[in-house]
């Protein structure tokens, strides 16, 4: 049987996208159970609704404390019976109590060299103008799990893209996103399937 894996996202969603369709196609062996976003009005809802996967907005604003925000997730994700977490473009800390309930199976995706241009404040366009601002020659994506800092935990593989000296920040953009479509569904097949554990470069 198919590992059950939800998504968390709070923008777009095309990573989201990437992973059911991916799912459905075969190449995942795990099955995209549902979308956790923490804010509405966004496209990975859209793009929940178009898919036909169980969407849930729960923002931290709606609850009292961090502490009964993180137990309506738990909630959510053991109706689900969720085994694995994918975060794609969360822009909210995951708690200790929800860490410590998926060890090692909350796996983010970011849009840049780790440990090169992460941390607090750092998504979307200001990681790739870090980029171009630094003079950087080469960009990527890196998978990693996820601990209680922003785009600390271990890296688990990363891939890289050129950066051309025309680029912009939105040209960078759309390149490190191609590259992340293709590259998140397949590193988080490989992690669910038992296949890494440790740093990887490809
Ligand atoms: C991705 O580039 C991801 O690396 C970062 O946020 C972006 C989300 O894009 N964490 P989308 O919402 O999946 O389109």
């Amino acid at each position: 049987m198919k590992a059950k894996l939800a998504v968390f996202a709070s923008g777009e969603g095309s990573n989201f996208e990437a992973l059911v369709k991916a799912s459905r196609a075969g190449e995942l062996a795990s099955e995209v159970v549902g979308l956790i976003c923490n804010r509405g009005k966004i496209g990975a809802l859209e793009r929940a609704a178009r898919l036909n996967v169980p969407a849930v907005v729960l923002s931290p604003k709606d609850f009292s404390s961090r502490e009964l925000w993180t137990d309506g997730i738990l909630n959510q994700l053991s109706l689900w019976q969720v085994e694995w977490i994918a975060l794609a473009g969360f822009l909210a800390l995951i708690e200790p109590k929800l860490l410590q309930a998926y060890p090692d199976h909350i796996i983010n995706s970011h849009p840049s060299l780790l440990p090169l241009h992460g941390g607090p404040g750092m998504y979307g366009s200001r990681v790739h103008a870090a980029v171009i601002n630094a003079g950087d020659l080469e960009s990527g994506v890196t998978i990693h799990t996820i601990d209680d800092q922003y785009d600390r935990g271990q890296i688990l593989a990363q891939c890289r893209v050129p950066v051309l000296q025309s680029d912009t920040v939105d040209t960078l953009e759309a390149r490190v996103k191609a590259a992340e479509i293709a590259f998140y569904p397949k590193v988080l097949n490989e992690l669910v399937t038992g296949r890494i554990r440790s740093v990887k470069s490809i």
